[in-house]
């Protein structure tokens, strides 16, 4: 088998299974901020509590993770847009690219703002109370704030738009009638999944 064939197969799975419905998870994971701390914290540190956490993190989040971006930045710098493409859909094709580049810099802000950064300092395992001292802070409340938001939506779109090209790839959708139907399936998702995650961020702004 080609291995360009390979790599764009690899990377597509990856975006969808298991990153994306990882993003699905975490996003209604977040919907407990409104149960207050101590419910938001045990739901979070439950999943700790198992000797198995740290392991299934690494093999079904952070490695495909790794995988789907470096790959996709490989794809980035390839990118070959088809002359055929309408103005949309060429808008769509550069905003895919640029939300996966913003997604990366906000997975790594994110990693450290919540995991890495408590872990050092000692503070791991309140993550309510880091979170919203985070966001009301006088000097960088603002910035963090316009931070998560940009950085939640960025990867909510690039998911949703994506899944219209991995319907493509796998041969799902391949008439223009079902590549309808999926772009509204995926505009619906979009609206619900950004609804879902700006409600959850309210409960600590
Ligand atoms: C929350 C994390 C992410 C999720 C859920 C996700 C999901 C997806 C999905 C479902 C696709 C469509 C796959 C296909 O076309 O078959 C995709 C495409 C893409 N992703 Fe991601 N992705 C994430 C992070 C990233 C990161 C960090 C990068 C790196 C810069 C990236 C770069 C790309 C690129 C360039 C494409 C377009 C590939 C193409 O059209 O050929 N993604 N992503």
């Amino acid at each position: 088998m080609d291995s360009h064939f390979l790599m764009r197969r690899i990377h597509s799975l990856t975006g969808v299974v298991p990153v994306g419905l990882f993003l699905i998870y975490h996003l209604y994971l977040q919907l407990y901020l409104h149960s207050g701390a101590e419910i938001y914290n045990n739901e979070v540190n439950s999943f700790y509590d198992s000797p198995l956490a740290i392991w299934t993190l690494v093999f079904v989040v952070y490695i495909p993770l790794f995988f789907h971006s470096f790959l996709g930045i490989l794809l980035i710098f390839e990118s070959t847009v088809q002359p055929s493409y309408t103005y949309y859909s060429h808008l769509l094709y550069w905003l895919q690219r640029i939300s996966g580049i913003g997604v990366l810099l906000f997975i790594l802000a994110h990693i450290w703002n919540t995991q890495l950064g408590p872990w050092v300092a000692g503070t791991w395992g309140t993550h309510f109370e880091h979170l919203s001292n985070g966001f009301a802070d006088p000097d960088t409340g603002m910035l963090t704030k316009t931070v998560y938001v940009l950085g939640v939506l960025g990867a909510i779109f690039h998911f949703a738009n994506g899944l219209n090209t991995f319907c493509m790839t796998w041969g799902i959708a391949l008439t223009p009638n079902s590549q309808k139907r999926v772009r509204s399936f995926s505009i619906i998702l979009f609206v619900i999944l950004t609804a879902s995650a700006l409600y959850a961020l309210a409960a600590i702004w």
